[in-house]
């Protein structure tokens, strides 16, 4: 089972919207009983809510279902995880400083994996949930792509 987490500041919109897609995603390529995806905040300060209005309204007018979220902190159980990613520097730097020492796995913002070194803007300060939303997508598929060259699926596996 590889296992992935997605990781932002608040975990209400970002790293919520990343694991809705990217379950959208793996759930259309049948290995959604071979990936567990999950997200989590660097943050303690929106423990407990849901998903971001503007978020979930990206994600519904798609078609791409929300799972039932309740936001939660990054912590040290989710040392385990294969890939853990963050969408910007400072959650890399706060994945470092929450999780540190971590003996294996990847770490790295999301669009590292489509070949881009660049951060995803907070749409909790820049209300722009539609860059947001095209983003976190482009960067779902290449990690989706990546991680698919890196792992043995069974590729019997039924799609949905
Ligand atoms: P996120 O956005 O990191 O993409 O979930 C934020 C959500 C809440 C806050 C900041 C960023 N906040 O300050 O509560």
């Amino acid at each position: 089972m590889v296992k992935v987490i997605f990781v932002c500041l608040g975990n209400i919109c970002r790293s919520p919207m990343a694991e809705a897609i990217f379950s959208h995603l793996v759930a259309e390529a049948g290995l959604s009983d071979q990936i567990t995806i999950d997200s989590a905040a660097t943050s303690p300060w929106e423990i407990g809510k849901t998903i971001h209005e503007g978020a979930n309204e990206r994600l519904q007018a798609l078609g791409i279902p929300t799972p039932k979220h309740v936001a939660r902190q990054l912590d040290i159980e989710d040392i385990k995880a294969d890939y853990i990613i963050g969408m910007d520097e400072p959650n890399l730097r706060a994945i470092n400083y929450l999780i540190g020492a971590r003996p294996s796995g990847e770490v790295n913002m999301l669009l590292h994996y489509a070949g881009e070194e660049t951060q995803i803007a907070d749409p909790w300060y820049t209300e722009d949930f539609d860059t947001a939303f095209s983003e976190i997508y482009r960067g779902c598929q290449a990690l989706l792509a990546h991680i698919q060259s890196r792992h043995s699926f069974n590729q019997d596996a039924p799609s949905i």
